[in-house]
């Protein structure tokens, strides 16, 4: 318990470095009074231009690996069974940061950018498709509210059918383990859900904005 505390810990106070948010500081504006008003990478990009967008992206994924190799640096000796359930707290702990940053009135971004880089730095194999349908529902549809919808539950059911035949890495006769790797991807997806009920409420009524076009 007290380990899995730590890696939350750790990846909350990561997550707080909100990099969309101060990049517009940065340039004398608040990124949450623009667009859709989240401070993510989506929003960065609609209302700071390309380069804001993919340092924003690049920020918010990196700070979610870097806490993660912190976290296995620190107890790969002590915990290596566990090592990665303790990294999936570690990435779930940005998004938490991400989303509710302590400093900014707990009001930040979406979390997706940070589950790309946790997906890529603790499940690699699951992000190869990830990305396939990210990419490809955006590119068909313009929304990518929708990209993200789908890709952290395509995560989800990438890591229940991994951990079945035990591609991840868990021992497959610790099925406790199993089970909790398996509920905190599930963590992952339902914040990332969650966080997009405005997004699904336009969605549904043809409101949404289209990649790069805002109309709120
Ligand atoms: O990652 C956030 C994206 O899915 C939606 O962003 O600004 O259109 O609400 P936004």
């Amino acid at each position: 318990i007290f380990a899995r505390l730590i890696a939350l810990l750790v990846g909350y106070l990561f997550g707080n470095f909100q990099t969309g948010y101060l990049y517009g500081k940065s340039k004398g504006i608040d990124i949450r009074k623009h667009g859709s008003g989240n401070a993510g990478t989506t929003n960065t990009l609609r209302t700071l231009g390309v380069k804001a967008g993919l340092i924003t992206f690049l920020g918010d994924s990196f700070k979610a690996i870097i806490a993660i190799l912190i976290i296995k640096y620190v107890f790969r000796n002590q915990y290596p069974d566990a090592i990665k359930i303790l990294e999936m707290y570690a990435g779930f702990g940005t998004v938490l940061g991400h989303n509710f940053p302590f400093y900014l009135g707990f009001k930040g971004g979406k979390g997706i950018a940070c589950t790309g880089g946790v997906i890529l730095a603790v499940c690699p194999l699951a992000a190869i498709l990830c990305l396939v349908v990210f990419v490809s529902i955006v590119a068909i549809t313009r929304y990518v509210s929708l990209g993200s919808i789908v890709m952290v539950s395509v995560f989800l059911i990438q890591v229940i059918i991994f951990n079945h035949f035990g591609i991840i890495g868990l021992d497959s006769k610790e099925m406790n383990l199993i089970l909790e790797f398996d509920i905190i991807a599930a963590c992952f997806t339902c914040m990332g859900i969650w966080r997009h009920k405005a997004n699904i409420v336009r969605l549904l009524s043809g409101n949404e904005n289209k990649f790069l076009m805002s109309k709120k």
